[in-house]
């Protein structure tokens, strides 16, 4: 395949992120941040799994670099804990980490989050790298800098902000990615495509079959149009204070349905898509155009989503309730409208809610 390779920046209040995403992504980037890294210690946190199957590149971006060590941590959410910080943060400082260090955040969403946090802490921040190598880290987690661990009574509770030097969105090595994870990360881009960009609702519409297939030459396109549309989001409000929220689009329940059916039993992306049927559902009588909600859930029918696990209405509206309870302004809800368009802080009356969870779980649970 010919490379098809987009460069753009993201701009914040610390400077500029460099965004490579495409098929050749890397060897463009490893070409522009060697000399950066000359002379620099790096530290790769990594999984076993994405060392084996992908590891051979790093060394191709540490050409000149005075070292590099690999610091494997779990697989999947069990990397995102306080005892995996900490005895990362113990190995930098044994192995020399200095404030010039770079960490090199090689792997999913998990070991993103948990490489920014712990680089964004380590001598009071050094800088970091995000080298995405699952679709949904691609597409969404690698971008925007928020990093986070989490706590046995709640994900993502410990974090910090810490925006990447650089991103590297390398789309071969989505070849390896499993169709599961192909899929929620799909969700993602769907998603980003229905509150900011219609030309890539349009696209994943009219591309379904080979994005699901994990051909390269459609995945390419997606990537850097879902992570540019994010990027612009992040560059207007880099801290959530307010734009940022409609990232949040199928979110609110998908978070209350990712912790009932315990972490690691749904995929992020598969809850995600849950509950951006249920924000559909909201918005039917808020203002969605009527074709656009109808595109929306006939393209969802297609990703086919598993049905979710038998799940107790009470309880997940005891976990929506904590998360209005955590946000001093109430729960508001982020609701489509219409391609690239939607609405945020939507307040829905309580009885609503408890009626529409009651229903849509009906629909939406295995037999
Ligand atoms: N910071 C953010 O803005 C943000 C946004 C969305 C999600 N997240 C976080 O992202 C995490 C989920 O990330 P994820 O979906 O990427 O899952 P993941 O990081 O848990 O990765 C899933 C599995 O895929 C493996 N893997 C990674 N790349 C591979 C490849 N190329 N080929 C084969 N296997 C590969 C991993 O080793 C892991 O075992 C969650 O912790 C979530 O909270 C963060």
């Amino acid at each position: 395949m010919t490379p098809s390779v987009e460069l753009f920046e993201l701009r914040h209040g610390r400077g500029t992120t460099r965004h490579w995403a495409g098929w050749g992504a890397f060897d463009e980037a490893a070409a522009a941040l060697a000399p950066e890294l000359a002379g620099r210690a790096l530290f790769a946190v990594s999984t076993p799994r994405v060392l084996g199957l992908h590891g051979g590149v790093l060394e191709r971006l540490a050409a000149g670099a005075a070292s590099l060590h690999r610091l494997e941590v779990p697989e999947g959410e069990a990397a995102k804990s306080l005892e995996v910080a900490s005895g990362l943060w113990r190995r930098l400082s044994a192995l020399g980490g200095k404030r010039d260090s770079r960490l090199l955040a090689f792997g999913g969403g998990s070991v993103g989050d948990l490489g920014g946090f712990v680089a964004g802490a380590f001598l009071r921040g050094i800088g970091v790298l995000q080298l995405p190598t699952t679709l949904l880290a691609q597409v969404d987690a690698s971008i925007g800098g928020k990093t986070a661990i989490d706590l046995p009574e709640a994900k993502n509770v410990v974090g910090l902000f810490h925006q990447p030097l650089a991103v590297v969105a390398e789309t071969a090595w989505l070849t390896t990615l499993p169709a599961s994870e192909l899929r929620s990360g799909l969700v993602e881009a769907i998603k980003t495509g229905m509150a900011l960009d219609p030309e890539l609702f349009e696209r994943i519409e009219r591309d379904l079959p080979r994005l699901v297939g994990g051909d390269p030459g459609a995945l390419a396109p997606v990537v850097a149009a879902a992570a540019r549309a994010k990027a612009g989001v992040v560059e207007r409000d880099p801290e959530e204070a307010g734009e940022r929220e409609i990232l949040n689009l199928g979110h609110t329940l998908g978070h209350a349905l990712e912790s009932a059916s315990g972490y690691g039993r749904l995929l992020h992306g598969d809850a995600v898509a849950h509950g951006l049927r249920f924000a559909l559902r909201l918005a039917a009588n808020r203002g969605l155009d009527p074709g656009f909600g109808a595109r929306c859930l006939q393209l969802l029918d297609r990703l086919a989503v598993p049905p979710l696990p038998p799940l107790a209405v009470d309880d997940l509206l005891e976990r929506l309730a904590r998360d209005k309870k955590a946000r001093e302004r109430g729960l508001g809800w982020v609701l489509p409208l219409a391609p690239g368009r939607v609405r945020r802080g939507v307040v829905v009356a309580g009885e609503e809610i408890v009626r529409e969870v009651a229903r849509f779980l009906e629909g939406a649970t295995a037999r």
